[in-house]
């Protein structure tokens, strides 16, 4: 989710890719640096933090009238947020510099042959700086050559930037799987992940695509295709305003962040495996031993990730045959938790600077507990301050609602629990085998549920007048009732409420009456027919209902005055799917009522107070 900007024209480089970087903040950022071209060397200059930072830096650096540079801004992936890993890379003399958003599976070897066969050393943690040094390997005076050969030595998804000192009048990029547009300018020209970058300097859009490099200059812009053949592009009139531009198009961050979950579960998963499609769990270092040892598991966190944290302790029972408890945090540092060496403390958090769950986690650190945490942003103090850190790939989270931080939660939860039942020898290779088959069909199940928004926004034109809504649900259904319901009241206001179906009839059953909305969750064959019984329970006395099932579970129609069909997949990973239409039943409901939807009343994105 990094930033690129390259600016290229007559003077003013620094100030103009600084302007660029600060325009794309929305894309989150732990770092950012820039290189420019200075008296026939490249002037590096980075900054942890904000851009201002980087800013105050630059004040130093004598290249107050650069014409050519590459800048960036980084959410780290590899290495946490540092300067030595912030961007540009440069090779080992310095006179080649690059900026790259993706991630270049294949670096490890490639670091192994850089060192081993020329030499090389890293001087950072990040996947990205192979890709300066093997441009320096390539490099013959012919940047685009240079670039274009390297490129043939990635794998992984990147948008690359690069400029070497010896030829000061050109960028070249190269893009694969990752954001990258070229911008016409009067006697400039530029290169960004984004438009909003370049929003105020230029409207003459080329949108680059898979496998092209192109090279830019001051009064040329050139596209290449993968045999480097020259490519004619038609030119792009951007015409939106700079606050549509951030959001890609999208009417609000929460939507396009629903939207880009097939993206972060099929990237969460990557990184969850290796390339034989086996779970290695990147940063957990837990062995057989390590899992033998352990007599209980206590998953902590808040909100939503407390509602994933209800699905992980479903799949550490169900796989791992340990026994799971789940708390909120705020509630668990104040009970006195039975907790020792023998307990794996697991904890979720999106920001990692919840503080309620950095408390927890500190309690149970002194405690004697190990703690795992399942974070989304790299370098946080939840994250540093655990054993083992597994990270969500969710990328920047904007909207305070979270969605895809949920999703990814999801999946890291269940590949731990696949890790840990197949590594103690509780989950059957089969078993194991048919789950994870099961996950990494996600991404596409995902990408096809999306499509069904408009049946999504009709319901929600029929419902978002209703001042009182019920979910409910049987197993795993119960944690996506409760976070269908949380996403629901956070950003409508509207009074909703989730319990487990077989618990209505215990006393809240008393609520329904004529017309009260009742969302019933049937996601499990399992657990189906009983779900159909407690639909029927809240029909005789008058409640209108949605239903959600599995796409050929017809049965429901029977009773539910309406049913969202979410693709046919495993019981045990419904809840991924089956979260994602109640995301968007939300939105739109929130839409309808005319709420602010990015920034509901009385909430904050990271909540660092008790
Ligand atoms: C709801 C939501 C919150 C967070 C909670 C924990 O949409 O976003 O409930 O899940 O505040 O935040 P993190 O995950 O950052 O610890």
């Amino acid at each position: 989710m990094c930033g690129i900007v390259g600016y290229i024209g007559g003077g003013g480089a620094k100030h103009i890719i600084i302007d660029g970087l600060k325009r794309l903040e929305y894309r989150g950022y732990d770092s950012a640096g820039i290189a420019l071209a200075a008296d026939g060397r490249l002037a590096v200059e980075k900054a942890v933090g904000r851009i201002a930072n980087l800013e105050a830096r630059l004040a130093e650096v004598s290249a107050e009238d650069s014409h050519a540079g590459i800048g960036h801004t980084r959410w780290a992936t590899h290495g946490a947020p540092s300067r030595a890993n912030a961007h540009p890379h440069t090779n080992a003399d310095g006179t080649i510099a690059i900026v790259h958003n993706g991630i270049i599976e294949n670096y490890a070897e490639l670091k192994e042959r850089l060192t081993a066969e020329h030499g090389v050393r890293f001087r950072s943690e990040t996947d990205s700086e192979a890709v300066a040094h093997l441009i320096g390997l390539f490099y013959e005076g012919d940047l685009l050559a240079a670039v274009n050969r390297a490129a043939r030595e990635l794998r992984g998804t990147y948008s690359v930037c690069a400029m070497a000192a010896a030829e000061p009048d050109k960028i070249v990029a190269v893009r694969k799987d990752a954001p990258l547009i070229a911008g016409l300018g009067e006697n400039c020209n530029f290169l960004a992940s984004d438009i909003p970058a370049l929003l105020k300097y230029a409207r003459m859009i080329y949108l680059i695509e898979n496998n092209e490099t192109v090279l830019v200059t001051r009064n040329e812009i050139s596209i290449f295709n993968e045999k480097m053949e020259k490519v004619k592009r038609d030119v792009f009139h951007v015409t939106w305003d700079a606050d549509a531009a951030e959001k890609g198009g999208y009417d609000h961050f929460m939507r396009k962040e629903i939207f880009e979950q097939p993206a972060g579960v099929a990237e969460t998963l990557n990184r969850g495996s290796d390339e034989n499609g086996a779970i290695k769990l990147d940063g957990i270092s837990l062995t057989k031993r390590d899992l033998e040892h352990i007599e209980r598991v206590y998953i902590v966190a808040c909100g939503t990730a407390s509602h994933a944290g209800l699905v992980g302790k479903f799949a550490i029972e169900r796989f791992a045959r340990i026994p799971t408890e789940v708390d909120i945090a705020s509630e668990f540092r104040y009970r006195e938790p039975y907790i020792n060496a023998k307990t794996l403390f697991i904890c979720i958090s999106q920001s990692g600077e919840t503080l309620d769950t950095l408390a927890a986690l500190r309690e149970a650190k002194s405690r004697g507990a190990r703690v795992l945490s399942v974070v989304n942003v790299v370098g946080s103090s939840v994250a540093r301050e655990s054993d083992d850190v597994f990270y969500t790939r969710a990328g920047p989270e904007i909207a305070v609602a979270s969605t895809k931080a949920f999703t990814t939660q999801l999946v890291c939860m269940y590949l731990i629990a696949l890790y840990m039942g197949r590594t103690l020898g509780t989950l059957p290779d089969a078993e194991y085998e048919r789950v994870l088959l099961e996950l990494g069909q996600l991404p596409d199940k995902l990408t096809l549920l999306l499509e069904d928004e408009p049946k999504i926004r009709d319901i929600a034109k029929r419902i978002y007048k209703n001042e009182r809504i019920f979910f409910i649900g049987r197993g795993n259904d119960v944690s996506v009732a409760l976070e269908g319901s949380l996403k629901l009241k956070e950003i409508s206001y509207i009074h909703s409420f989730a319990i487990a179906a077989g618990e209505l009839k215990h006393g809240t059953i008393a609520l329904i009456e004529q017309g009260s909305l009742v969302i019933a969750l049937a996601s499990q064959d399992r657990l189906f027919e009983k779900m159909l019984s407690n639909i029927e329970e809240v029909k005789a006395r008058g409640a209108r209902v949605i239903g959600l099932a599995k796409a050929g579970n017809r049965e429901i129609e029977k009773l539910a005055d309406e049913v969202i069909y979410i693709p046919v997949c495993a019981d045990e990973v419904t809840p991924i799917p089956a979260v994602v239409p109640l995301q968007l039943l939300a939105y739109h409901v929130a839409k309808l009522r005319g709420c602010d939807i990015d920034k509901p009343k009385n909430l904050a994105k990271a909540v660092t107070v008790e």
